[in-house]
This record gives C-alpha cells, structure tokens and sequence, in this order.
C-alpha cells in the first residue's frame, strides 16, 4: 500500500483522535452488535475524524482520497507519519496496538467513500473474529471479501521491517524510553484491576517490563527519569507507581545492585501501592481534604496489598519483596508512621529505599489530595531535614547523589537571564549544579523550543563557564507543565 508522509499539527492531532476513536469504538463493538444504538455515536466521530484527515488543511492527505493506520514493532503511523504516544493518549494506543497484533492485522486503509455501515460491519467482523485458530487474519480478511467491503482494506503484520526510526540516535532512545513507561503503567494496571475483582492476577507481564526498565537504567540513559516528570492525574496511581519504579532503580544503580536485584527492587516499586485498588475510589481522589476516617481507609493499604499478593499466581521470592515492601513503605526508619507494629523490628533495606523514593514522586507530584506539588530541589531538601527521623541518613544521601542537587526537570533561571529545564544530571556530584538544561525561554522572555546545554561548559578565552544556574524556579506556580519537554 502506497502511503505519502504528512506532518504538520493538525494532522498530529487528528491522528491522535482516530487512534483515540477507533478504540472506543472496537471497545463498543466488544460489547454492541453493530445495529446496537450504542454504536452510532461513536461511528459518526471516527468518520468525521477520517474525513478530516482525508482533507486537512484543504489538501487532501494522501493524494490518493485513503487514509492507512499502520503497526509497525510497537509504533502506529498514518500514512507514515509516526503517530506520537502521550500521557493522555496511552491508552488507547496500547489497546490498539494489542488489538491489531491479536489479529495480525499491519495495516488498515479506509477509503474516500467510507461511511457509517461498513465502518460498523467491519467492528462487528473485527470484535467476532475467532482469535484462537491459527491465522485470525485471513479469516478476517476473508470475512471482509466475502461482505464486499472496498473502503475497508486490512494487511497482514509484517514481522520484519525497516526500522523507520529517525536518524538521531536520541530520538530513537527517548522513543524506546516513552514506550517502555507506558507498557509499565499497562502492566501495573492490569495487575491492580485483577486483585480489585479479586481474581487471581500474574506478575508474569510486569517483570518482563521491569527487565526492559532495568535495561534502560543500566545504560544510563537519563531519558527514563526525565519521564518521571509526566503527570497523570486520572491514573494517578499507576502513574505513581511507575515513577516510584524508575527513581528506585535509579537509586539501586548507585548503589551497585546486580541485574538480578535491581530486578527484585524494580517490582516491588512497581507494586508497592497495590493495595491501594482495595480503597474506594471516592476516598482515593477525593480532591480535599481527608476526614479521620477516610485516613484510617486509606492507612490500612500496605495491609490490603499484603492480602493481594497473597492472592497472586504462587509464592515465591520476589512476591515475599514486594509483600516486605507495601507493607513497610510508610514506616519511617525511626519506626513511627503505619502500620503499627507489634514488634520493634528495623524497616528492611528495600522498604527504606522505597519510603524514600515514594516521599518524593508524592511530594513532587500534584495527585489530588496534595494540591500544590512541590519543586525538585524543595522537596529534596524538606526530606534531607528528615534524615534520621523519617528517612535513612545514608539512603537519603545516596538518593539526592542518583537525581542530582538539581533532578531532571527542575526549572532554573541562568545568569543569562535565560529559563531552562534541567535534562541530565551530570555524571560526577562534584558538578551536581552543572547539568544538562534545555533552553525554554530565552533572554527576551519569550517561549523557544532551545538547544540543550552543558552547563559544565567553559567560555575558551576565559574558562569560566559559559551559563550558571542562578535560582530555581516552581513552575506550577507559573502554570508550566514541564513534562512536555520529555515527551
Ligand atoms: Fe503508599
Ligand atoms: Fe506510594
């Protein structure tokens, strides 16, 4: 199938909406017979989408009147433009990206006089097809022949292709980066929806998504922590999860963890809140204040996750981890916080690191009941007061070592009167106050999309550095959302 490449933002958009569409739609079609009133809705927006694609910005997208989503690896492209995965977005992404590889579907065309009642066929052949026989394409594919479709065109998955990736090395890690921090709040989701309707839920999935995490890490590729900086405020917690995820094997990386344990330490972030699926959704995002008894709900989730771990496909090591860990990971290392214990035992290595990592993501991050996040570097040091008491002195040391004086994110005004945001940490803490920064307001004041510079660099006349950090800057308080320079 011959496809033309379009960029441009409106494209970008609609592209995100059709993916968004389609989903809803086969979602509807899981449900729904395609006569069903409960289908029309959604049929009217996807193809009005579609036919905006076709003609967007008055010329036509394809030159040919056709508009093809492809699956390639683990990206979409619309007429090879490649379709970018967001927070907001991830959902649909992932579904449909599972939903076409179940069906060894590549491609999916749909021509210029496509309308309502083949767009509704087709979902009802798609959400029918039996998955379970051997080549779910073809019959698919047979069952379109046979009902005379032609603005309906699938094609067949292909195993091996060239990798369209840009050619900027970067590009293709933060894009390997992105796709493996989506994968990982699918996986944590799953597995909190199963223990939620108390089915017996596998760690099978996520530890094959923290192996792929713990790879990313070990390379020091500083993208992972900069994703730590995307906020979620519906998925809240899987989001968190995530986060608290990568910070910890961050840390686990300084302190020189195996494979093999970063593995170990990487789960039991990932499902340090599992119990918190147990908690009614109305405590969880109530968006003020706790009563006493909402506290007392929500202070019984390290014990509600013990109980979902129980409930997990076997026991073994690693679920003894993650059991230790959403158990302790609100008891501060002088043994006060919950919950309450019986016998004065320290808090375990895995549980202290957590606790700190845990405390951060929270504090940094605006879920509802904590409405003013605080900034990197503030929240660094309103836990560094807390060494000793909450957190484990040298733990919280080492912490502030793996994410810098300035972590990823951060925002900071320079000397050149110039804002950035910080992208790398640099690799020696002696020069913990010279990262990497992305320029995003220049001396003028006005929004730029800037190079990233080494704040380590020195003017060659003078050797004194070329820019310096002079403050830190809250940008929720300026209403700015940095994780849109991660993504
Ligand atoms: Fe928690
Ligand atoms: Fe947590």
């Amino acid at each position: 199938m011959r496809t033309k490449k379009v960029v441009g933002d409106a494209q970008v958009k609609l592209g995100k909406s059709l993916v968004n569409q389609m989903a809803i739609l086969f979602k509807t079609s899981q449900i729904h017979d395609p006569t069903n009133v409960a289908m029309i809705q959604p049929t009217e927006r996807l193809i009005q989408t579609i036919k905006e694609l076709m003609s967007a910005d008055g010329e036509s997208v394809t030159g040919e009147g056709e508009l093809t989503l492809e699956l390639k690896g683990d990206y979409l492209f619309l007429n090879s433009m490649k379709l970018k995965m967001d927070i907001e977005g991830f959902v649909s992404f992932m579904f449909i990206i599972d939903e076409f590889k179940k069906r060894g579907i590549g491609s999916l065309a749909f021509g210029q006089d496509i309308g309502p009642e083949e767009i509704k066929r087709f979902c009802g052949f798609f959400a029918t097809v039996d998955l379970k026989q051997s080549n779910p394409f073809q019959a698919l594919e047979q069952l379109l022949q046979r009902a005379q479709m032609v603005n309906v065109v699938i094609g067949p998955i292909e195993e091996t292709f060239e990798r369209e990736g840009s050619d900027d090395p970067f590009q293709d890690s933060k894009e390997l980066a992105k796709n493996t921090y989506f994968k990982t709040i699918t996986a944590v989701s799953e597995v909190m929806q199963s223990v939620k309707l108390k089915q017996a839920a596998s760690f099978k999935k996520a530890k094959r998504i923290v192996q792929s995490m713990v790879d990313l890490i070990l390379q020091e590729d500083s993208t992972l922590l900069g994703l730590t900086n995307l906020r979620c405020h519906d998925e809240y917690t899987y989001n968190h999860s995530v986060n608290v995820c990568i910070l910890a094997l961050a840390m686990g990386q300084r302190l020189g963890y195996n494979r093999k344990r970063l593995s170990e330490l990487g789960m039991a972030a990932l499902f340090h809140d599992l119990g918190k699926s147990e908690i009614p959704l109305e405590v969880l995002n109530k968006p003020s204040e706790f009563t006493e008894d909402e506290w007392s709900i929500m202070r019984r989730h390290p014990i509600f996750s013990v109980k979902g771990v129980v409930r997990l496909k076997g026991v073994n090591d690693l679920s003894i981890s993650v059991t230790i860990v959403a158990c302790e990971h609100h008891l501060n290392y002088d043994l006060s916080g919950y919950p309450r214990l019986a016998s004065k035992r320290p808090v375990s290595l895995l549980g202290r690191i957590i606790s700190i990592v845990d405390c951060y993501d929270a504090l940094t991050s605006s879920r509802v009941y904590n409405r003013v996040p605080f900034p990197p570097d503030r929240a660094l040091r309103f836990m560094l007061n807390k060494a000793g008491t909450a957190f484990d002195p040298i733990l919280i040391k080492i912490f502030v070592n793996a994410i810098g004086v300035y972590p990823i994110g951060t925002m900071v005004f320079l000397n050149t009167k110039e804002i950035g945001v910080v992208f790398a940490t640099p690799p020696s803490i002696a020069n913990g106050d010279r990262p990497k920064v992305k320029l995003v307001v220049d001396a003028g004041g006005h929004e730029i999309d800037g190079e990233v510079v080494d704040l380590g660099k020195l003017d060659p006349k003078t050797q004194a550095p070329l820019r310096t950090i002079v403050k830190t800057i809250d940008a929720s308080k300026y209403k700015i959302d940095v994780s849109k320079y991660f993504l």
